[in-house]
């Protein structure tokens, strides 16, 4: 029987060596081993309203507060006594969601970028690449029915 086709066996091995080894290449990435964002959120440009006195933190002027369903969340800050600010908690170098801390800023668990509490970039990703400033959404306080209109 003949076999004009047939890979030997060494070829076989040899071409699965390397295919795995390109595989384990691209996995390595970034550096990191990780590929994009592990956590992400959808965009969304519907509006969102909230009762202002409904969520009691937005009563602190500086305090950046969680508005909106998990899935689409933003940061609200409360910058005077009618006036809102809210920023979008996607960070700009991958896209990764980034997590609000106690102390008021944003830091991405993706690559380590930080935020202040205005979303203005303080430290870049770690392993290189860069990230912008957290965009801001428009926020429109109503204080006759203190409804905050976002978007
Ligand atoms: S996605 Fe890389 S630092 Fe946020």
């Amino acid at each position: 029987m003949s076999c004009e086709d047939c890979v030997s066996r060494r070829e076989f091995l040899g071409k699965t060596t390397l295919a795995v080894a390109g595989a384990a290449a691209l996995a390595a990435g970034c550096g990191d081993g990780q590929f994009g964002p592990t956590t992400l959120v959808a965009s969304t440009d519907t509006a969102l309203s909230v009762k202002v006195a409904s969520v009691p933190a937005l009563a602190t002027v500086g305090q950046l507060v969680r508005v909106g369903p998990a899935s689409a969340y933003v940061a609200v800050k409360r910058t005077g006594a009618a006036s809102f600010a809210a920023i979008r908690v996607i960070c700009t170098h991958e896209g990764c969601e980034t997590n609000i801390q106690a102390s008021n800023i944003f830091v991405c668990p993706c690559h380590n970028s930080r935020y202040d509490s205005d979303g203005k970039v303080t430290k870049q990703p770690d392993g290189g690449g860069s990230a912008t400033n957290l965009p801001t959404i428009a926020a429109k306080y109503d204080a006759a029915t203190d409804t905050l209109t976002i978007g």
